[in-house]
């Protein structure tokens, strides 16, 4: 086992669960150092599907324990909990096989998604700055964006993509069927209340305000949308005039409690307040469902939409599963080079420097030659080095998996002083 993955998603664990688990982008860099502490090589995912830890083994030390201690001890799941929700892969092949599907949107509450491309690629960069990615790591990931763009380009599994965002605005539009004539308020202005905002607009929303912990991000947002801009501290004023709340701000508690949507609801008029809170943590708490008139959803609530656009793309998924097949067995070529590439770095270094010594020692013995003659002979005893090395370098490449014997093999053969790999 080199890399093992601990993870809790939208599949295994309620949005509950998953806020507990996740790392607010401001805070992964200080959760990599914990990580750090455990463990000298890992990447952290953190989504609104999903919270997982990749950790690559080098020192021998018991990764899977390793990634559920941390989440035991920094992202505060109780031992039940963890048991219940969390999933723990440490087959190579099926840590792998993960990552891709997910680059690829394949494991997304919206198949097809492009933002967890940006995410994954965040991710590895945010692990890079700290000093936590090694080769294997770095290789799987890049491979996994990479796969992630050609299923993007070579299928239609993201045309007309939905967004979690989107898709929340889509809801709005079932619950309330002229939103044209709805004042929708978003909360946060990130990628998420951007697309909440953009995706109103094109449903024929026209009155839109834009809620910020920064006023001017409020400000630039609603610019662009010819909104209103909300200071986060009047949030609860512009509460008593709109139909529908979109809530995407990334802030770690919730903003709205059942008390202050109670006195809200007393000071407007006895119109429904429809919130819909795709933020994970959940910027409004749950105790608001119970506030008469008002109906509170949250990003697990989105799932019967996404199963409807799964349906449409199924054709894609499968499209994309076979890119994905493409893609994994290049990568497993990769990881068998790197098994054997010590090995055949030894063995070629070892022809070469026979090559050399004996071509040398032969020339001394010889009427000066010219530089063509030299050439010649150069190149006529390289070509009898590569050509005899050939069938060993390629039983090498092919033979590097399970217990190493192949390698082993070419070492005693070749009396090989080779190094294991990294
Ligand atoms: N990105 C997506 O496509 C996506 C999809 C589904 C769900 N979500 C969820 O939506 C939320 C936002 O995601 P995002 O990608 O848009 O993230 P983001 O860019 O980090 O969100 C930025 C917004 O959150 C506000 N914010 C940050 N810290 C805050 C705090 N402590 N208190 C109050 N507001 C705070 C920011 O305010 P200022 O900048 O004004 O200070 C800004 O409006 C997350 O919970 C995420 O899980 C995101």
């Amino acid at each position: 086992m080199r890399i093992c993955v601990i993870g809790v998603n939208h599949r295994t664990a309620p949005v509950e669960v998953r806020e507990k688990a996740a790392i607010r982008s401001a805070e992964l860099a200080q959760h990599l150092s914990l990580l750090h502490n455990h463990a000298p090589c890992g990447i952290i995912l953190s989504t609104c599907n999903r919270t997982e830890v990749y950790i690559a083994e080098n020192d021998g030390r018991d990764v899977e324990k390793t990634g559920l201690k941390f989440f035991q001890t920094y992202l505060n799941i109780p031992d039940d909990e963890l048991t219940r929700c969390a999933y723990v892969i440490t087959n190579q092949q099926e840590v792998a096989k993960n990552l891709y599907r997910i680059t690829c949107g394949l494991d997304s509450l919206i198949i097809g998604e492009y933002e967890i491309l940006g995410q994954v690629g965040n991710a590895l960069e945010a692990a890079e700055k700290s000093g936590m990615v090694n080769l294997l790591l770095r290789h799987l990931f890049q491979g996994a964006i990479r796969a992630g763009r050609r299923v993007r380009e070579e299928t239609g599994i993201s045309k007309n993509a939905l967004s979690v965002s989107s898709v929340a605005v889509e809801l709005a539009a079932q619950i309330i069927p002229d939103l044209s004539k709805s004042r929708l308020l978003v909360i946060g202005t990130g990628e998420a209340g951007r697309l909440v905002a953009k995706a109103s607009k094109e449903r024929g929303v026209t009155q839109i305000a834009v809620a910020s912990r920064t006023l001017e991000r409020a400000a630039e947002l609603a610019d662009l949308l010819g909104g209103k801009a909300v200071d986060m501290y009047n949030l609860f004023d512009e509460l008593g005039h709109c139909d529908i709340v979109v809530g995407c701000a990334s802030s770690p508690h919730a903003l709205v409690d059942a008390a202050r949507i109670e006195s809200v609801m007393k000071g407007r008029p006895a119109v429904p307040l429809v919130i819909i809170d795709i933020a994970v943590p959940r910027n409004v708490a749950d105790n608001v469902k119970g506030v008469n008139n008002v109906f509170l959803y949250n990003i697990d609530d989105l799932t019967e939409i996404s199963e409807a656009n799964r349906k449409l793309r199924e054709v894609e998924i499968s499209r994309a599963e076979s890119i994905i097949r493409e893609e994994l067995e290049d990568l497993n070529v990769w990881w068998h080079s790197l098994e054997s590439r010590p090995a055949v770095t030894a063995l070629m270094e070892k022809a070469e420097a026979i090559r050399s010594a004996q071509l040398n020692s032969t020339l001394k013995k010889l009427r000066p030659l010219t530089q063509e003659e030299n050439d010649y002979l150069e190149a006529m005893t390289k070509s009898i080095v590569v050509k005899l090395l050939k069938d060993p370098v390629h039983y090498l490449k092919n033979n590097a998996e399970g217990d190493g014997d192949g390698i082993e093999l070419i070492r005693q053969l070749f009396r090989l002083e080779v190094e294991k790999p990294e």
